[in-house]
């Protein structure tokens, strides 16, 4: 009826399609996350999150289990663990968890990154690592959700209610809040000096600035989108926090495009993927801070001499080697692929709408899988 209409359409704030409107709201989702959380010239992060006494000190190893792009999320803040706080960190896929083995639970802080809070791979994990003798924390979207009454501690991203399937402004606040804990554990084992740790919270708390940047260069991509919208298939490509980005790039576009999309840390590219490339076979890269990109910009040289388009994130100038097409993210650092991820999240949104896609809820997906 008219009057559903009308209100779905308040509630899409103006926006075509959540996805769209859940892009846009990173800045103010990050605000939520970081604000009353930071102090940046103590260079401290506070998390309503209480450790038992030298609890910090003590841990051999953080786990992050999650699926999806909360996986990749796990993924970014396991390198932040391991380079903030020099405590060793895995990521693991929750649904594979089971399978993995070798560890000391006793010593080990297992953390479920999980918007809904209700995956049922990622509780399944997170109840294996609990019954082991993991301490266990919950990172996410949703008060009251399943995680939060299992993990020993809770964590909230605050990013507020993401009803696209295809998570967007999640995966930022993920990444931010798990930044946090990484610095405060950092500081605690005295891994990362206050100095350090000011540095990072002045680039986390500039993330919602640099993300409006990019978010008004809508435009542009769009075009960019447009125009590579045909081709046969697209590959995303980065180094160290600009892999995990990668992966998540491809997820978008291949969840909410339909088209096949994969991303692979760059140096991967020839041992395999190379034989894919062809002229009708983008590359995307992340060529930021944080992400290694002169290494990267060779590995895109050798797509390019195969004819592939080559389209570059930046931040600052590069030697040797021309984009087909490059997008500027402003200064944050080591969050510098997280920004560079808002391009990908704008490319894979306007090539599925160019299609008609059902952006919004593509076809056999779900917001919240609770089967194993
Ligand atoms: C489903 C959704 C994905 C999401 C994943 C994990 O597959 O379609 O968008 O990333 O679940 O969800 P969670 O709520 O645990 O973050």
């Amino acid at each position: 009826s008219t009057i559903d209409w009308d209100a779905e359409a308040a509630q899409k704030g103006g926006y075509d399609h959540y996805m769209r409107k859940e892009i846009h709201e990173q800045p103010s989702a990050l605000r939520q996350a970081l604000g009353s959380r930071v102090d940046v010239n103590a260079g401290t992060a506070s998390l309503d999150v209480d450790f038992p006494q030298g609890y910090l000190e003590s841990i051999q190893e953080i786990q992050l289990l999650a699926m999806g792009t909360s996986y990749y999320a796990g993924r970014y803040a396991a390198t932040l663990f391991e380079s903030l706080a020099d405590v060793r960190a895995t990521p693991i896929m929750a649904s594979e968890y089971s399978y993995t083995g070798g560890r000391d639970p006793w010593r080990t802080l297992s953390i479920a990154v999980t918007q809904s809070g209700e995956t049922a791979d990622t509780l399944g994990a997170l109840r294996e690592a609990s019954a082991a003798g993991a301490r266990t924390m919950g990172v996410t979207n949703t008060l009251g959700s399943s995680v939060t009454r299992e993990a020993d501690d809770a964590l909230f991203i605050r990013a507020g209610p993401e009803i696209g399937v295809a998570a967007t402004k999640t995966f930022a606040s993920q990444v931010s809040t798990l930044a946090l804990l990484a610095i405060a554990v950092g500081r605690e084992r005295g891994a990362l000096s206050a100095a350090a740790a000011r540095e990072h919270l002045e680039d986390l708390t500039g993330l919602p600035g640099a993300i409006q940047q990019v978010l008004d260069e809508e435009d542009r991509i769009r075009e960019t989108a447009h125009e590579l919208a045909d081709s046969d298939a697209f590959f995303f490509v980065g180094r160290e926090y600009g892999y995990p980005v990668a992966l998540e790039g491809a997820l978008k576009l291949k969840e909410i495009s339909y088209d096949h999309a994969e991303g692979f840390a760059s140096g991967e590219l020839k041992h395999g993927p190379l034989a894919l490339v062809t002229p009708e076979t983008p590359v995307l890269a992340v060529l930021t801070d944080g992400a290694h990109p002169q290494e990267t910009l060779n590995n895109v040289a050798e797509v390019q001499a195969r004819g592939a388009p080559a389209i570059g994130v930046t931040s600052g100038t590069l030697e040797g080697g021309t984009l087909d097409e490059a997008f500027e993210v402003p200064d944050a650092g080591i969050f510098e692929p997280l920004v560079a991820n808002v391009y990908f999240q704008l490319f894979a949104y306007h090539i599925a709408n160019a299609k008609g896609r059902s952006i919004d809820k593509p076809r056999n997906l779900a917001k919240s899988v609770t089967v194993e």
